[in-house]
């Protein structure tokens, strides 16, 4: 955390390693974990050391840099070819975050498309994965600006409900629904966020709340729960929620609980929105069941700390992410415009190619 503006960065490159936040060890410890080799970071990104789309994008550019630092020939056809290796080991992290595979894409395209020596193209991929991770931070801000744009008119004081975390931790900073959440919060137009925890990980009682508590943003923290009471009770405004994939059609993949959200938001006649860069957009599903879906350990569910909290004998399914159809979504928030999720295809204007 940068002390001097509270502004919270995952990822850093620092002595020519990368420090990640260790986000498992949040809000009691802020620690940080230094990474430098690229097995280091492709387990960092397995056990959740650093999470959330963007970030563990951003964690993967620099993941494919470290391996990249660690092969020893000389020749280029034979770096590439274990390059490609490199990518495959940070490919079988995590399934679902499509920021995942488009940076270690745009990686491998780096260095295919460099000439020169293997040094110059290392130093490229150096520069590439700096690039990505600045220039996530900048998509984040302009999400953040567009956001505003949605806002209900009215001259009360606006309560977001956010899930999971879709904060600084899970971007290069700022985030992309906290991002609108802190843009709102900045223009003095917000009463709260109400924050779901986030069974079973927690993501939003640990990491949301931590982030809004370090800024002084005023947060309620309910359990998942209760969200449906709480729309019905007339507390929640507005609902703005992050992605982990979104379908050419606008179905998007996010934390497990985004989908019933989204269906009690709709059933109270509140806007849902999707805040999320362009990278997050997988044009290459034409709809959200082509999502691939992370299934995690069980032990997520069954344990909590040390403590086993179900009997012996009953079984356990624990998808991470679950998918929301895009008719069920107002808008979808990007950095280049507010889109209607069956008009993504005219987001591509600025889109990496
Ligand atoms: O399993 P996680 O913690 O990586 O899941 C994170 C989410 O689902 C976020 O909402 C999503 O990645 C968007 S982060 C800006």
């Amino acid at each position: 955390m940068n002390s001097s503006t509270n502004q919270v960065y995952p990822v850093i490159w620092h002595n020519n390693s990368v420090s990640l936040i260790d986000q498992t060890r949040l809000p009691n410890e802020y620690a940080f974990v230094e990474i430098h080799r690229c097995s280091d970071m492709a387990q960092a990104i397995k056990t959740m050391i650093v999470r959330g789309a963007p970030a563990i994008g951003v964690a993967a550019a620099y993941g494919m840099y470290l391996g990249a630092r660690e092969i020893e020939t000389s020749d280029r056809n034979q770096f590439l070819n274990q390059l490609d290796k490199v990518a495959q080991l940070l490919r079988t992290t995590r399934p679902t975050a499509v920021n995942l595979f488009w940076a270690i894409s745009r990686m491998l395209k780096t260095a295919y498309e460099t000439f020169g020596t293997v040094e110059d193209i290392k130093q490229t991929l150096l520069n590439t994965a700096r690039s990505i991770n600045a220039e996530d931070l900048q998509t984040c801000y302009a999400i953040g600006d567009n956001g505003l744009k949605v806002l209900p008119q009215t001259p009360e004081k606006l309560t977001i409900l956010t899930h999971c975390n879709a904060g600084a931790l899970a971007t290069a900073g700022y985030g992309t629904a906290l991002g609108v959440v802190r843009s709102v919060f900045r223009e003095g137009r917000l009463a709260r966020v109400f924050a779901d925890e986030t069974r079973p990980r927690l993501q939003g009682a640990k990491l949301t709340a931590w982030e809004c508590v370090q800024e002084g943003i005023p947060v309620t923290l309910i359990t998942d729960s209760m969200a449906a009471h709480c729309m019905k009770e007339g507390l929640i405004d507005i609902v703005v929620v992050g992605a982990d994939r979104i379908a050419a059609n606008g179905d998007t993949a996010n934390k497990i609980g985004t989908y019933s959200l989204a269906l009690v938001a709709k059933a109270h006649n509140i806007p849902f929105y999707v805040a999320a860069p362009l990278s997050t957009v997988d044009f290459s599903l034409s709809h959200g069941n082509e999502i691939p879906i992370e299934e995690r350990n069980p032990e997520e569910i069954y344990q909590i700390g040390d403590t086993i909290i179900t009997p012996t004998g009953a079984e356990f399914y624990n998808p991470a992410f679950d998918v929301t159809p895009a008719q069920l979504i107002t808008g979808i928030i990007t950095e280049n415009g507010v889109f209607a999720p069956g008009e993504l295809t005219k987001s591509r204007i600025k889109q990496f190619a």
